[in-house]
């Protein structure tokens, strides 16, 4: 594979980046993911963590099922701390700002 094939499109990420950083030494999804940020973009890993891993595999001799997945956090959206705090149960879920009177 080319060195500038894109692994991780979201955090432009290339194959030779892994690459070099399996060289240096790092040999798990988790350090890759803290070093190179591959992983950490909007889709959180779900396009380039299989192929991670692979090259992990392939540059380290392990087998696909030795390599550690990353962790994986659930996607969040922001809460307005009047809402956890009760102030405004209507709005509670519903993702509207609290003490936005529309309607
Ligand atoms: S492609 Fe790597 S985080 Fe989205």
């Amino acid at each position: 594979m080319r060195d500038d094939v894109i692994i991780c499109r979201c955090e432009d990420v290339t194959y030779g980046d892994i690459v070099r950083a399996v060289e240096r030494g790092l040999t798990t999804t988790e350090e890759l993911k803290r070093i190179l940020r591959c992983g950490m973009g909007p889709c959180q890993g779900r396009t380039c963590s299989r192929l991670i891993t692979r090259i992990i595999a392939d540059k380290t001799g392990r087998s696909i099922e030795e390599i550690e997945h990353p962790v994986v956090r659930p996607p969040t959206r922001p809460v307005e701390i009047g809402v956890l705090a009760g102030d405004d149960e209507d709005r509670r879920g519903t993702g509207a700002p609290a003490g936005d009177d529309e309607g």
